[in-house]
């Protein structure tokens, strides 16, 4: 099978499409032929060398996958030729990725395909949703008549969020620097979009909501924008904490913390346990379904492209990147 495979992570110059053998399932496992990958910023992070808990080189990259149970693998439940996603790749070891034509995974990782999803659509779904639907119904209480804000809105994680806040029944107030993408984030639903370098967004906000600020902050884009989060928020609100692509650090204000007793909390998609992410997964596609939302692709590229893949996600792509192998 050929594998983009990283043999020092640092940069793109060791990282290239090799012939590997096949992975050879363990017990709990299958081998799926890999069709489609959706692309993540951890992907590039971790060829890059920048990602928290980094595998030791050699690795495959990639965290996303759907595809079809190879041909002498499967099991009762999850018989050969079976079209499949996998909802938590990261349960196995990082170095053993979806960027690659066949991959062995556990069962317990495994969903059908959306009734009416595209390949590429489940491809691009799992890490996501997952991470959103954390950051609304973990960390937070997202629910019927909730204000929330997403930050990043056109992003993978943020189209993700606007759409399930939305089926949940709460008001959206999403926030792009770009005009484009915000006309698109009100065609999805969103109530109020916002350009997050709007000088008077911190007015802006509350007036759209009534005056009292919002519940929940869905927060993707890290850096100052920590700051802007805490500002928007009413009492008792919620920030939870998803990305770091603005930077790494950021400013709190602490009074308004304080005064607010405000919570801000990181959010981590690999704490769904592999007892609860399938129940987890199904919730999010009956919300989804409740407003006949699917995944949001930007654009498909083939394997082969997987550079200018990663250059297109780093662009701040309307959705999510994918890519897809030969004979999907
Ligand atoms: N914690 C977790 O478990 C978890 C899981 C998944 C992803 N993540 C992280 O969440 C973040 C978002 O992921 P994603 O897949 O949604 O990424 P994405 O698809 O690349 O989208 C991020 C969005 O953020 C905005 N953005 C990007 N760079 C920015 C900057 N410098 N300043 C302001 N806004 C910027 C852009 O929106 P506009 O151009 O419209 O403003 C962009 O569309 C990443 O850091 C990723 O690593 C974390």
């Amino acid at each position: 099978m050929r594998a983009l495979f990283t043999e020092a992570p640092g940069g793109w110059e060791h990282t290239r499409i090799v012939e590997k053998p096949d992975p050879e399932p363990r017990t709990g496992e299958v081998l799926v032929d890999i069709k489609a990958v959706g692309l993540n910023p951890a992907d590039y992070f971790q060829v890059q060398g920048q990602y928290p808990g980094q595998p030791k080189a050699p690795f495959i990259t990639g965290r996303d996958a759907a595809g079809v149970i190879s041909a002498g693998s499967g099991t009762k439940e999850w018989p050969a030729g079976t079209p499949v996603l996998i909802i938590q790749s990261q349960l196995r070891d990082l170095a053993e990725g979806t960027l690659c034509e066949r991959q062995r995974f556990p069962v317990s990782t495994l969903a059908p395909i959306p009734i009416g999803w595209s390949i590429e659509e489940a491809a691009a779904a799992p890490l996501a949703y997952m991470t959103a639907w954390r950051a609304l119904t973990v960390s937070a209480n997202c629910k019927e008549g909730s204000k929330v804000v997403v930050t990043g809105a056109s992003g993978g994680v943020g189209t993700a969020a606007v759409q399930l806040a939305l089926g949940l029944g709460a008001t959206v107030i999403a926030l792009s620097r770009s005009v484009q993408k915000r006309a698109k984030l009100s065609a999805m639903g969103a109530q109020h979009v916002f350009d997050p370098e709007d000088p008077d967004l911190k007015k802006k906000v509350p007036q759209a909501v009534g005056g009292r600020g919002v519940d929940i902050v869905v927060e993707t884009v890290g850096g100052p924008f920590i700051r802007t989060a805490v500002n928007l928020l009413a009492p008792y609100g919620v920030v939870g904490v998803v990305g770091v692509l603005a930077g790494v650090e950021g400013p709190l204000p602490i009074p308004s913390l304080m005064f607010k007793r405000a919570k801000v909390e990181g959010v981590l998609v690999s704490d769904y346990s592999p007892e609860e992410a399938p129940d987890e997964w199904a919730k999010i596609i009956s919300t989804l379904n409740k407003r006949s939302f699917r995944p949001i692709i930007d654009k498909v590229f083939p394997f082969e492209d997987y550079l200018a893949a990663v250059e297109h996600l780093k662009g701040s792509p309307f959705g999510k990147v994918v890519l897809t192998f030969p004979g999907r």
